[in-house]
């Protein structure tokens, strides 16, 4: 169901249980040697569903290790998302000459516990979002804006290298177009780099709420010719 908000250079391999899970590496079982059975099970399906893009894109196999923070380390040249949650699992990659940065993130469509909005939302979000849930109540808008953070986050760190606490990306949805706008505030001592804004897509349907946010490659246009030739 992710397909239908990531563009189509990006390849994908889904879930909805865990009755085909992948056979780890060593380096890979030992990640998880003393987890939950649950944590395995879902680690293991995302790793099959992992190996799928790659063989989409026509890469083999191979371990997928975590490096700073959790973010997968990525085989060059590629570069991806992988979220799981209670009956789906997903993996989402792209190469790195077509996607400079990508999060995705899935969560159950139910509310979030009494109090976790106002931990993770921003006051604005918080207002925009009563809005959101008189237009369209069908749909839990703040796990929605929890997940859209959570696919903001796991785009921006792996790419800058910084951490983004909640109250540090201002989100607005676009509900008639499936979208939504990030903006990275830089008034945090992690972003002093400056404003960044990250556009993403998200659906909601069986149950759960997806996001994603894919921010393309820029590719430098050719320089203007002179119309000078070196022995003009
Ligand atoms: C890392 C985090 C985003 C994972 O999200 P989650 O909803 O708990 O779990 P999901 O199943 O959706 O995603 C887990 C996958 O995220 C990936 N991930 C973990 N850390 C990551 C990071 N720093 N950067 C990118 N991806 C990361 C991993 O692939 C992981 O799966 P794996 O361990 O099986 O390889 C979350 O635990 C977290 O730390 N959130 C706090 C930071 C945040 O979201 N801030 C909001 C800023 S606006």
């Amino acid at each position: 169901m992710i397909e239908e908000i990531l563009p189509p250079n990006v390849v994908v391999a889904e879930a909805y249980d865990d009755s085909a899970p992948a056979e780890l590496y060593p380096e890979e079982a030992r990640l998880v040697a003393n987890s939950v059975d649950s944590r395995r099970r879902e680690f293991a399906t995302a790793r099959l569903c992992v190996r799928r893009c790659l063989a989409q894109l026509g890469l083999p196999p191979g371990p997928l290790l975590p490096g700073r923070h959790g973010a997968p380390r990525w085989p060059e040249s590629v570069t991806g998302s992988i979220t799981h949650c209670t009956g789906y699992r997903v993996a989402a990659l792209a190469r790195t000459s077509d996607v400079a940065m990508m999060g995705i993130d899935a969560e159950p469509d139910h509310p979030l516990p009494a109090g976790v909005l106002e931990s993770i939302a921003l006051p604005g979000e918080i207002a925009r979002l009563r809005g959101l849930r008189a237009a369209d109540p069908g749909v839990c808008w703040d796990r929605l804006l929890f997940s859209m953070k959570e696919a903001v986050y796991k785009a921006w760190y792996p790419a800058t290298g910084r951490r983004l606490d909640f109250g540090d990306a201002d989100i607005e949805v676009d509900a008639a177009a499936t979208s939504f706008t990030a903006r990275i505030l830089p008034s945090g001592p992690r972003n002093s780099g400056g404003a960044a804004l990250l556009k993403g897509r998200w659906t909601a349907r069986r149950n759960l709420v997806v996001s994603a946010v894919v921010v393309p490659k820029v590719v430098a246009a050719p320089r203007a010719q002179s119309g000078r030739t070196p022995a003009s």
